[in-house]
């Protein structure tokens, strides 16, 4: 079978990575990739939103199986352009993509299947949300633009003026553009926050062994937020029992009500969730894998992933059985360019990397990289994710820091604390 994996980042190089060791795999692209997919299979240049290429290429080549990796094109509709040429793809259409792409379709769906999240208000202009803001108590609230905006779109408040602030930043400045034409106002949680991804068919769902991400630049979870600095799977803040109910309350109800409107969902659902006290709260959902997640989880899937795809793009997952996990745990550790997340120099060439990945239980997926006169170098401000596996979380953490230190380039930088959260919750 022929693959093609759409995306850039070490998400997609994990991917790559994992459906490239499948027997069923004769070839694997990647659009456009970056120097690491280059070593599991072909870079194609095409961007991963430039959809009508994609389905040239992918009519051309005959693939046998689409695997998209980031949201835009699954919010322009590559999915439905790939269905309407009878190509196999997996992925939501445009419309179940919403989930995703629109918070206020994502938090009324909620509210429909009776899913816990934050209690929250929809506005359509700014004026009425700076009048409600204005007329209740001063609380703790987060404000958030309706539409896609690179994850920055969420402002998390501590007081009323902060609030008023953000409501002026997204719905008045329009610092996000559209996507501050509808604006959501909701009850700010405290508590741990914890991903919980599953694959599904639209009926059968597959839930993976749920992670956390580090998504704040700086140790301690201080600083801006970024893509993700480091995750870790599985996460001990959430039980094989908590798991369960997830499923039960969260995911199996909400696959339903997108199929009751008519918006059948098909791929990986996310739930971003916050443990409360009264029980696991839905904070958004995302309606791809998780990047950093998807390094350190697929990094610990034994067996074959494509069949498992292939049958959930076929809506025939029920056919599958549930893969089996490396016991332990993995990690991922991101390693940056200085200045990320904010501006960043490119081309910096990278040393260590053969040294680094000679290690046994580790794994460099790429992200921000680039091949140059034969040379591998720096085209992102996330640049890998070294990703180690161990029987604890400690023993994973200890081999991707070693890793870790085999690399450089100038500038190179990442949180020396991923997974240290976990570490509250058990005693390895
Ligand atoms: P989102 O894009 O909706 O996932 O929001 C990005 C981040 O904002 C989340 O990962 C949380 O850290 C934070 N956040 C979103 N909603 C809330 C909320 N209701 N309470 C506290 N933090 C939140
Ligand atoms: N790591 C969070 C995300 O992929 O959105």
């Amino acid at each position: 079978m022929k693959v093609l994996v759409v995306g850039s980042g070490g998400r997609e190089h994990a991917l790559a990575w994992k459906l490239a060791q499948s027997p069923l795999a004769t070839r694997v692209f990647i659009a456009p990739g970056n120097a690491g997919t280059e070593a599991e299979g072909e870079n194609v240049p095409i961007a991963a939103d430039d959809v009508p290429a994609l389905v040239q290429f992918a009519r051309q080549e005959e693939i046998d199986l689409t695997v998209v990796g980031p949201e835009q094109p699954l919010a322009l509709g590559i999915v439905d352009a790939f269905r309407a040429e009878k190509l196999t793809i997996f992925g939501p259409t445009q419309a179940a993509a919403e989930l995703e792409s629109s918070k206020v379709f994502c938090k009324e769906l909620l509210r429909f299947a009776a899913v816990p999240t934050p209690e929250f208000h929809v506005f359509h202009d700014p004026q009425s949300a700076l009048r409600f803001l204005e007329s209740r108590k001063d609380m703790p609230v987060v404000v958030k633009a309706d539409g896609l905006a690179a994850g920055k779109g969420v402002i998390v408040c501590s007081n009323r003026q902060e609030a008023i602030e953000a409501v002026r930043r997204i719905g008045i400045e329009k610092q996000f553009g559209s996507a501050g034409d509808r604006l959501v106002i909701e009850e700010r949680l405290d508590g741990e926050e914890v991903s919980v991804m599953a694959i599904t068919d639209g009926r059968t769902i597959l839930p993976l062994p749920p992670s956390q991400d580090h998504k704040r630049a700086y140790e301690g979870d201080q600083g801006p937020n970024t893509g993700g600095m480091g995750a870790y799977c599985p996460t001990p803040v959430l039980d094989e029992k908590l798991l369960r109910w997830v499923e039960e309350r969260i995911l199996v109800p909400t696959v339903h009500a997108m199929k009751h409107k008519g918006r059948p969902f098909t791929g990986v659902l996310y739930a971003g969730l916050m443990i409360t006290r009264q029980g696991p709260k839905v904070l958004e959902f995302n309606v791809r894998f998780g990047d950093p997640e998807c390094q350190p989880t697929l990094f610990r899937m034994k067996g074959d992933l494509l069949p498992i795809l292939l049958e959930a793009a076929r809506g025939r997952l029920d056919r599958i059985e549930p893969p089996d996990w490396e016991p332990g745990a993995a990690i991922c550790v991101v390693m940056a360019s200085e200045g990320y997340p904010g501006s960043y120099e490119k081309g910096k060439p990278i040393r260590g990397l053969e040294e680094a990945q000679s290690l046994e239980n580790v794994k460099v997926f790429h992200a921000g990289t680039a091949r140059k006169d034969g040379q591998i170098v720096t085209a992102g401000g996330r640049v890998l994710g070294v990703t180690a596996r161990g029987p604890s979380i400690s023993a994973a953490k200890y081999e991707a820091y070693r890793a870790v230190k085999m690399i450089r380039w100038e500038g190179a930088w990442c949180r020396k604390d991923i997974s240290d959260r976990a570490l509250k919750y058990i005693q390895e």
